[in-house]
């Protein structure tokens, strides 16, 4: 009879300590199991005596009633503790400050590029557009740049060995412009221009606005004019402008413009160019088969490096194609 109590007793301390669900079922399985203990002891009562056999069945059957008591609220409390670790795991703090949503932003010359064609379209001009693959024939041919023409050699063109070429100008564009209707034209074509030249100031790609007015009784004045509101606005600023004589084979007369830029460091105010222009030359109205004696056109182009450069104060031209977030970011 003693035996059965100690073997209770130690069970029961046993179950009270057991610390997970498979300490607590390997218990079950020592006790109570097909060759555990306390069945050990059932299985010994018949070969007792009827009397004993009685009490000390008693005391087994309560013994086995009393440990699996204890086994089923154990595990009810190892159960209720494992699930409040689960829980205690998965929680989510709903307290806590979000990671933060990092917005995109155009790059700047995107920027200055939409910022142009906003002005000009208010000022009434379509867009057009061209390709990048061009031939000699509308890069250079049809705006008036004879064969062996110096002026090609400025062009450090990107050919492709079969006829084709990466424009290096949107000039072409007036070109295939002027071939699809009739006069009158106001277009502006801003793109990507390839040239095949790399240093601070020059990248083997860039972006141009290319600008053709073509009408009855148009003339330079009508240029000024429109270019001297484009850069005011561009600039959000009144700024002096000069016309300074200069060369282009599909314009005649051509011209650069400068504009008079202040710098930061106070030094004394300093020309700038920011883009060419002119009037068309008849021989690219007549290859287009509209008549230079009823029409004059003029036509104007800029690199939109550049002003991006003036407009947001950036020194060197290489930053816009290096992709540093940290350059990038100043923009939004
Ligand atoms: N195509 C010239 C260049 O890339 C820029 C230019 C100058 C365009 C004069 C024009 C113009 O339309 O009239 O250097």
């Amino acid at each position: 009879m003693s035996t059965v109590s100690d073997l209770q007793n130690r069970a029961l301390l046993e179950i009270a300590e057991s610390a997970d669900l498979q300490a607590l079922d390997d218990l079950r399985v020592r006790y109570l199991g097909k060759k555990g203990e306390i069945t050990a002891q059932l299985k010994s009562l018949g070969s007792m005596e009827p009397e004993q056999r009685r009490s000390f069945g008693q005391a087994v059957n309560a013994a086995r009633d009393a440990l699996n008591q204890a086994i089923g609220e154990r595990r009810q409390a190892l159960e209720a503790a494992a699930l409040e670790q689960k829980l205690l795991r998965e929680k989510v703090d709903v307290t806590l400050p979000g990671r933060g949503e990092r917005r995109g932003g155009l790059h700047p010359v995107t920027m200055a590029m939409e910022r142009a064609i906003g002005i000009f379209t208010k000022l009434g001009f379509d867009v057009a557009t061209g390709p990048e693959v061009e031939d000699d024939h509308y890069n250079f041919e049809s705006l008036n740049f004879p064969p062996h023409h110096p002026a090609r050699a400025m062009h450090d063109t990107f050919y492709f060995g079969d006829g084709r070429l990466l424009r290096t100008h949107t000039s072409p564009v007036q070109i295939r412009v002027m071939e699809q209707s009739d006069p009158p034209y106001r277009i502006i074509a801003p793109g990507k221009v390839y040239r095949s030249d790399s240093d601070q100031t020059h990248t083997p790609m860039f972006h141009q606005i290319e600008g053709l007015l073509v009408g009855r009784g148009v003339s330079m004045a009508d240029l000024k004019g429109v270019l001297h509101t484009f850069v005011n606005a561009f600039f959000e600023r009144s700024l002096t402008m000069r016309f300074r004589p200069s060369y282009f084979p599909f314009t005649e007369p051509s011209a650069e413009v400068d504009i008079g830029w202040e710098k930061d460091d106070g030094s004394e105010p300093g020309w700038l160019e920011i883009l060419g222009c002119g009037m068309v030359h008849p021989n690219v109205l007549r290859g287009c088969d509209v008549d230079p004696e009823e029409y004059t056109g003029y036509a104007f182009g800029m690199g939109i490096e550049r002003l991006a450069m003036l407009r947001y104060g950036v020194t060197d031209l290489r930053q816009f194609f290096d992709n540093d977030l940290e350059f990038l970011k100043q923009f939004h």
